[in-house]
């Protein structure tokens, strides 16, 4: 989707049947069980009332076609961003938990190369994303004069863009939960946040 002067990669992979039932057993199980003091839960909706676990989400014994099939997946965006001969690394995998009510403010990834999306579970009239056109303080970037561009993610989406583009997830206005997968992904000899880890 050519969006602002920079692109958000959407492909749709819900035919392919890569995240099944045992998956949402295994998940209903680790997000019940994050410690409440965990949780990012406020009363008046300004923070995220998502409930997120960090781990290596991507290494779970019931994601094993998933992740196959999307780090090739990956690796076809990655070169055609324009690193052809370098690595990938997924360095983070979490998900997101969206229950009624649930929203989350706007942000970045920092010096993250590639944020990825699997959107898993999208009940009907799930919240949208919406992107804010980085050079939006700028003259003279006809015809990328959108301030924001929103999208309502389908079910089996996999979106992909840079880290440094801000967005935001609208309300979550319905009942049932909306469920995504996201990655960060780098170079695989060049991953900033992990090597500033290792002297942490
Ligand atoms: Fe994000």
């Amino acid at each position: 989707m050519l969006v602002f002067p920079v692109n958000i990669v959407k492909t749709n992979i819900k035919h392919l049947n890569l995240v099944g039932h045992d998956f949402d057993l295994e998940i209903t199980e680790i997000l019940d069980n994050i410690p409440s003091n965990r949780k990012l839960e406020t009363a008046n909706g300004e923070y995220s009332t998502t409930l997120r676990q960090y781990q290596d989400i991507i290494n779970l014994d019931s994601l094993k076609k998933f992740n196959n099939y999307i780090r090739s997946t990956m690796m076809e965006f990655w070169k055609k961003i324009g690193y052809e001969e370098s690595q990938i690394a997924i360095e983070r995998s979490w998900i997101n938990r969206f229950s009624k009510g649930s929203k989350l403010h706007s942000h970045a990834h920092g010096s993250t190369e590639m944020v990825m999306t699997y959107y898993h579970k999208i009940p009907d009239g799930s919240a949208s994303i919406r992107f804010f056109n980085p050079f939006d303080n700028y003259t003279g970037m006809a015809p990328f004069i959108n301030k924001s561009f929103t999208y309502s993610p389908k079910e089996g989406d996999l979106l992909a863009w840079p880290g440094f583009l801000w967005h935001e997830i609208d309300e979550q206005s319905v009942e049932g939960d909306r469920i995504a997968i996201s990655m960060h992904v780098h170079q695989g000899s060049y991953c900033l946040a992990d090597r500033w880890r290792r002297v942490s």
